[in-house]
């Protein structure tokens, strides 16, 4: 008896504040209602349930006022100029498999933040058993790059230019319009379907049309906005007048690797050097690292897989965040992926091949009419790693405004 009273109670205690809680709610309710007109509906349902958190239209991440040193000149951004809108656009479209035939394969499938934006694997693997013809790309700093061109061979104009290119290639994403795969249209019609895009143009563009210089525009800012100036590198130049004079926060060693890599080397006429650097800023130019626009090749003339010769990779991205400051590359280097480590792209250097059919070799890699030999010493191989490894930062690998906002990936 007394138990089935305590039960009782409890039920009765229980349905009490159960009332009182619905009563709650409805008040809570009623008095959103009286500021609301009843037709709101939230413009944002189909992006909330896509991205979560990771995507907020009400309060974005920054993207286009992003700090950059005083020393940094180059940018190629001319008209298409970051807004931090267009850049979240650009995010979402960065990750969204959608863009591939067959719904599995993203450019951040072969561009991954933890690896600079490039990939492990030596060519990266496209839609239904694809795979690219050269090793990706790191995507750091393409933004101030004075060759505004894009791609190791720069067949792409500009970056916006570039952007659709990799969608529309039947190897990678496969929006091709062969072998009975749909093209850019069928692509502008599938993404045209899927409501969050609709949510996120009319916000972005103010109406929900999506075209491919919509896409070109948001992709190139999102790529744009990947920057990486926290390095020691930069910390050390902020220190001094001339990126030439010692840095007061590097070792002895990383200063005379800086040294070695910013001064051009002095030959004996017959190819061989004497004295100097090792002129490696002739063509990746301090403090941008981007490549020099009129460099031919650099005797890296490979195919991969094919026995074949190509001339015209005469691109390079920054050579920033090539080696993380723990010493680890992100990626293997050159369009060919040869190299696996940075004293093998050294070695490279050190005895430039100057192979009969290479018509277009740049002259600063034969200056006597022979392939260099620049005869590097195990210290100066040192000392130009240790200068190597203080070019990477590590917000680029972390920041989550660079990061898969999917939330089922
Ligand atoms: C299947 C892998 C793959 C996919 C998917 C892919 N890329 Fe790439 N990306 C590469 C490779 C490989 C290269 C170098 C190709 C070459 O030069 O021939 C490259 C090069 C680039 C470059 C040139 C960088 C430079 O400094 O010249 C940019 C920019 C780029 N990709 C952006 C993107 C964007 C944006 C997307 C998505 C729309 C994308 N990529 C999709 C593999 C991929
Ligand atoms: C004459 C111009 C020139 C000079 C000088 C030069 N390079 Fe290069 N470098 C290039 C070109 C062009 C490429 C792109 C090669 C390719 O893959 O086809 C490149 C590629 C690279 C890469 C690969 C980048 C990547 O993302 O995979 C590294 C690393 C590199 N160079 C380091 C150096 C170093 C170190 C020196 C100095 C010893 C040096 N380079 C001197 C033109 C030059």
């Amino acid at each position: 008896m007394k138990k089935t009273l305590s039960i009782t109670s409890t039920f009765l205690l229980f349905l009490v504040i159960l009332i009182s809680c619905s009563k709650a709610d409805l008040s809570t309710t009623s008095t959103n209602n009286s500021n609301a007109p009843a037709s709101l509906v939230d413009p944002y349902t189909a992006t909330k349930a896509s991205f979560g958190n990771n995507i907020d239209f009400l309060n974005l991440s920054n993207y286009a006022s992003q700090p950059k040193p005083s020393y940094i000149s180059n940018d190629n951004t001319g008209a298409n100029t970051i807004t931090d809108a267009k850049a979240t656009l650009g995010r979402i479209l960065f990750y969204d498999k959608n863009l591939s035939v067959t719904n599995t394969i993203s450019c951040g499938s072969c561009h991954k933040q933890a690896f600079a934006f490039s990939d492990t694997a030596l060519v990266s693997a496209g839609v239904e058993g694809g795979f690219t013809a050269r090793h990706s790309m790191r995507l750091i700093n393409a933004r101030f790059a004075n060759e505004a061109k894009f791609f190791w061979n720069e067949r792409a104009a500009s970056l916006e230019i570039q952007t659709t290119m990799p969608i529309q290639d039947h190897a990678e994403m496969g929006f091709s319009g062969l072998n009975g795969r749909g093209n850019m249209i069928s692509l502008l019609t599938k993404l045209s379907g899927i409501k969050y895009y609709n949510e996120i143009f009319k916000t972005v563009y103010g109406d929900t049309l999506i075209s491919e210089a919509r896409l070109q525009e948001s992709l190139a800012q999102f790529v744009r906005s990947i920057q990486s100036f926290d390095s020691k590198f930069d910390a050390g130049r902020a220190l001094v007048n001339n990126e030439r004079d010692p840095f007061p926060n590097y070792t002895a060693t990383e200063n005379a690797g800086k040294n070695l890599y910013l001064t051009p080397p002095v030959f004996d006429g017959k190819g061989n050097r004497i004295s100097g650097g090792i002129g490696c800023n002739g063509c990746h130019r301090a403090p941008e690292f981007d490549i020099d626009p009129n460099t031919k090749n650099n005797g890296i003339i490979g195919v991969i897989g094919s026995t074949a010769t190509e001339l015209n990779n005469t691109r390079a991205p920054s050579l920033r965040d090539l080696i993380k400051a723990d010493g680890t590359v992100n990626s293997k280097m050159m369009h060919t992926g040869l190299f696996t480590t940075f004293e093998g792209v050294l070695g490279h250097y050190n005895t430039i091949p100057n192979l009969g059919g290479n018509n277009n070799l740049d002259g600063r890699l034969k200056v006597d009419g022979v392939g260099n030999k620049l005869n590097l010493t195990n210290t100066e191989i040192t000392q130009v790693v240790a200068f190597m490894k203080t070019l990477s930062g590590t917000n680029v690998y972390a920041d989550k405004k660079w990061a898969n906002p999917f939330l089922i990936q």
